[in-house]
């Protein structure tokens, strides 16, 4: 549980410390047991502390005892004496939040004050992240006595997500993990090891733009295969790679950015089997596979199916934007190439945040719980809601993912998105997430992963706007 309310009463406080143990004194007990739960993410910046009287009270020690706790956390930066009104809680460096991930680089639009981005949608840190930071701290005395630069990623960060692959059903070795600025970049550079510059890349539309327009940037021609909320068209996708002429496909099979959609296994193999058959080379982002809400899917990665495909996966949206990470897994026959252009591109990830994802990796492997629930809850929330106020919209429920892909009944999505950025709501109309430069105007991605408070002051804006437009 995280606190957040203005007052934290001492017995909820005693509660969290739990009980005091070993030999340290216990002033430095209180003001580091208190220090750990700001570090947590469980008591937040700005929450009052205990008087000094009431933890007496409770805790049963003197109060010289809690002065100097108090004194000890205030000196560390993480406390602030208020004249007349007692201690307050600081994250030193202050609240800073932000940091929403920018969809379509490059044109992102300014949010106005008291302005709600939807835009953008991402899960946030879990509880306790910045713990497996200060234990990375202690693991970096071990590497600070070289220089630094590990160009394919930490041995022990690709060995880690390598033994994670063979956990899901897909025998990995380390030599084929090389870790990327994240799961953009490893789509970049995988693209630039194995395109030919106009080379014709097939991607389902609706996609992630960034991608689409990394790819493109490099001189690929794109093509565009339709999928909607009843996922991909396998089908079309084996027909429209036996005409021929395409260099590769980018596939979202986990949890597909926009439509939320998940291939099952049949539909994984199928598709592989005709990427080899037809010579194209596959690129497949993975980057919302953790992103399940309802029951885990009984599903192998689709390079299970095709050993010629690349994988590229992220840690962006399972454990933290903020952490920059990625990896491409690639066949053993690609390796080299693509190793070649990584070090074209950049040398290297920082060594702490690799240190991070390892530990996570290893001890938590996948979304935490708590972030799955208030995922699970704001996309049931927003498909309710939505449904009640604007039930001439068709919104699937997906099953995972971060938002819902709605359908207008009418081509309004442009027109929906300039109304409510009047009022100070930014939308992204469908056509962001068209491959060719044309359509999906019948179309609007609603994320939820974004705070509830968020999303409640939202929902009327949109209706009105729609209203305005339709
Ligand atoms: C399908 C897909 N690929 C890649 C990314 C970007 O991931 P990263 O932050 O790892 O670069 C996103 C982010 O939303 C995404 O949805």
């Amino acid at each position: 549980m995280t606190v957040n309310q203005r007052h934290l009463p001492a017995r909820r406080l005693s509660g969290m410390l739990g009980q005091r143990a070993g030999e340290q004194a216990a002033y430095s007990w209180l003001s580091e047991g208190i220090r750990q739960l700001v570090v947590n993410g469980r008591v937040l910046h700005g929450t009052m502390l205990p008087s000094e009287r009431e933890l007496v009270a409770e805790l049963g020690m003197s109060r010289t005892t809690i002065t100097r706790a108090y004194q000890e956390l205030r000196e560390r930066g993480f406390a602030e004496a208020r004249q007349g009104s007692g201690t307050r809680i600081r994250i030193p460096g202050g609240e800073i939040g932000g940091g929403a991930e920018p969809l379509a680089v490059g044109v992102q639009e300014t949010l106005p004050p008291g302005g709600i981005d939807l835009t953008c949608g991402a899960p946030t840190a879990p509880l306790g992240l910045a713990s497996y930071y200060q234990r990375a701290l202690d693991q970096l005395p071990g590497y600070i006595g070289g220089m630094g630069y590990y160009p394919l990623g930490l041995p022990l960060l690709r060995e880690v997500i390598a033994e994670d692959y063979a956990r899901r059903g897909l025998p990995t070795g380390p030599e084929q993990i090389i870790v990327t600025a994240g799961a953009l970049s490893g789509v970049a550079t995988a693209a630039r090891a194995v395109l030919a510059r106009s080379a014709r890349v097939l991607a389902e539309s609706p996609s992630y733009p960034n991608s689409v327009n990394s790819l493109r940037q490099h001189g690929a021609r794109m093509l565009a295969m339709p999928i909607g909320p009843e996922g991909s068209d396998v089908a079309g996708i084996e027909a429209a790679l036996a005409r021929g002429g395409i260099g590769a496909m980018l596939c979202l099979p986990d949890f597909h950015n926009p439509t939320g959609t998940l291939l099952e296994n049949e539909g994984r193999e199928r598709w592989a089997r005709a990427l080899a058959r037809h010579g194209v080379q596959g690129i497949i982002d993975e980057t919302n596979a953790e992103l399940w809400l309802d029951e885990r899917p009984p599903v192998f990665p689709m390079a299970k199916f095709g050993e010629n495909l690349i994988t590229v996966g992220s840690a962006s949206k399972t454990y933290w934007g903020g952490l920059r990470l990625g990896w491409i897994r690639a066949p053993r026959a690609l390796v080299g190439a693509i190793n070649q252009v990584r070090a074209t591109i950049d040398l290297g990830a920082p060594v702490l945040e690799q240190l991070v994802l390892s530990m996570l990796i290893t001890e938590r492997a996948g979304l935490d719980e708590p972030t799955r629930a208030s995922l699970r809850a704001s996309r049931d929330w927003l498909h309710g809601s939505l449904g009640a106020e604007l039930p001439e919209w068709k919104i699937q429920k997906p099953g995972g993912g971060m938002s819902l892909w709605c359908n207008l009944p009418a081509p309004r999505s442009a027109a929906l998105a300039a109304q409510a950025r009047k009022a100070g709501l930014l939308l992204s109309p469908g056509a962001t997430f068209a491959v060719q430069d044309h359509g999906l105007d019948h179309w609007l991605r609603v994320p939820y992963a974004l705070d509830g408070e968020s999303l409640a002051r939202a929902v009327p804006q949109l209706v009105e706007a729609w209203k305005t437009v339709a």
